[in-house]
């Protein structure tokens, strides 16, 4: 496994960004084959910044005309443990009534973060709600949601970089890893 060094920290790479790049463009691709009409992408910040950003050219790469929009929810402290209640730190400005909604977000783990997303925008009035992942730790499910898009399985172990961080570090790294020391 590829180590790097990262404010001061040893990294193994999980998924390197050649990987996920392909990755990408494969699933800007399921995306379009899913015909999603009129589409609004919600990324939900912070963890999703980097993806959405590469997500979102592949999708017009792949012809599609997506609207963008974010939303910043907060579930962890600066620890790696979730503290299991959401909250809304920045909302949305777009009305999403009668939209196609593609939900981004970086990880789905307990899957508390995005059953709430989810059931925020169908309150709403969205017509239809999908969910795209570039990780899935599906074995760490506490809430019964799952993705329609998911980049990787993950292995349970608490990543960084590609937008994740701990305790606000890391998001900068150009590739998914884990802290060896
Ligand atoms: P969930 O609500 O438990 O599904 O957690 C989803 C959110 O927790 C994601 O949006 C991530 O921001 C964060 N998260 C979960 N696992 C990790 C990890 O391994 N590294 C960094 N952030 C994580
Ligand atoms: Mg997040």
């Amino acid at each position: 496994m590829r180590k790097v060094q990262a404010a001061g920290k040893n990294i193994d790479i999980l998924f390197d960004e050649a990987t996920i790049s392909d990755r990408v463009l494969t699933m800007a691709q399921e995306i379009k084959k899913a015909g999603m009409s009129s589409l609004l992408v919600v990324s939900i910040l912070k963890g999703s910044f980097i993806f959405a950003a590469d997500l979102l050219r592949a999708l017009h790469n792949a012809g599609l005309d997506p609207e963008v929009e974010f939303i910043s929810l907060s579930s962890y402290g600066t620890g790696t443990k979730s503290s299991g209640e959401i909250r809304i730190v920045r909302d949305i400005e777009s009305n999403v009534t009668g939209r196609s909604v593609l939900l981004l977000d970086d990880i789905l783990e307990s899957g508390r973060t995005l059953a709430f997303a989810k059931d925020l925008l169908i309150a709403r009035g969205a017509a239809e709600v999908k969910a795209c992942v570039l990780l899935d730790k599906r074995d760490k499910r506490v809430v019964d949601v799952d993705a329609d898009f998911v980049g990787f399985e993950c292995p349970d172990q608490f990543v960084v970089g590609y937008g994740m961080d701990m305790a606000h570090a890391f998001r900068q790294l150009p590739f998914v890893g884990v802290i060896a020391g």
